[in-house]
C-alpha cells in the first residue's frame, strides 16, 4: 500500500506548481525507489495534469523506474573497461550472492540488482555502485563483504 500521504508532502512542498512535475517525480522515486502507479495519479490529480501525461514522463525518462526497487539499489558496470577487467564474474556473484538476476529484485525487497553501461569512472574497474557508494576494483572476493555493508543490522545474513 502506498503512503499517499508522503506523495502529497512532496507536491506541496513544489505548491502545486504543474512545471515541478519532473521534480516531483524525481522525489516521489528518491521516497519510494520506484513510481508506484497510485503516486503518478495523485501527481496528475493535484496538478490538475492528464494522468497519460504524467505516465509518458515517467517512461521516457530512463532514470524512473515503474517497477517496484529494493531498499539498496546494486548497479553493476558493465561498460567495455569494467568487462574486461572481469565484470561478468563480479555480477555472477553477486546474483549467485542474493539469488536474483540482474534487472531483479530479492524477494525481501533489500536489493535490486541492475547493470550499466559506463559510468565514465572506468580507472575504477570493475565497478559496483550500492546507493550512489562506488566500489571500484572490486573482484568476486569483496563481493560478500560489500554487500553486508547493506543488509539489515538484524536477523538473518546480519554481520
Ligand atoms: S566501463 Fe565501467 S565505468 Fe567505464
Amino acid at each position: 500500500m502506498v503512503e499517499l500521504g508522503k506523495v502529497d508532502q512532496i507536491i506541496e512542498k513544489y505548491a502545486g506548481d504543474k512545471t515541478s512535475v519532473l521534480a516531483i517525480l524525481q522525489d516521489v522515486q528518491a521516497a519510494f525507489n520506484y513510481l508506484p502507479r497510485e503516486a503518478m495519479n495523485r501527481i496528475g490529480e493535484k496538478l490538475e495534469i492528464p494522468m497519460t501525461q504524467v505516465a509518458s514522463l515517467a517512461t521516457f525518462f530512463h532514470a524512473f523506474s515503474l517497477t517496484p526497487r529494493g531498499k539498496n539499489i546494486v548497479t553493476v558496470c558493465m561498460g567495455t573497461a569494467c568487462h574486461v577487467r572481469g565484470a561478468p564474474r563480479v555480477l555472477a556473484e553477486i546474483e549467485r550472492e542474493l539469488a536474483v538476476k540482474g534487472g531483479e529484485t530479492t524477494s525481501d525487497g533489500e536489493f535490486t540488482v541492475e547493470t550499466v553501461n559506463c559510468v565514465g569512472a572506468c580507472a575504477l574497474g570493475p565497478l559496483v555502485i550500492v546507493n550512489g557508494n562506488y566500489h571500484g576494483n572490486i573482484n568476486t572476493a569483496d563481493v560478500v563483504e560489500m554487500l553486508h555493508e547493506y543488509k539489515p543490522a538484524t536477523g538473518e545474513g546480519a554481520k
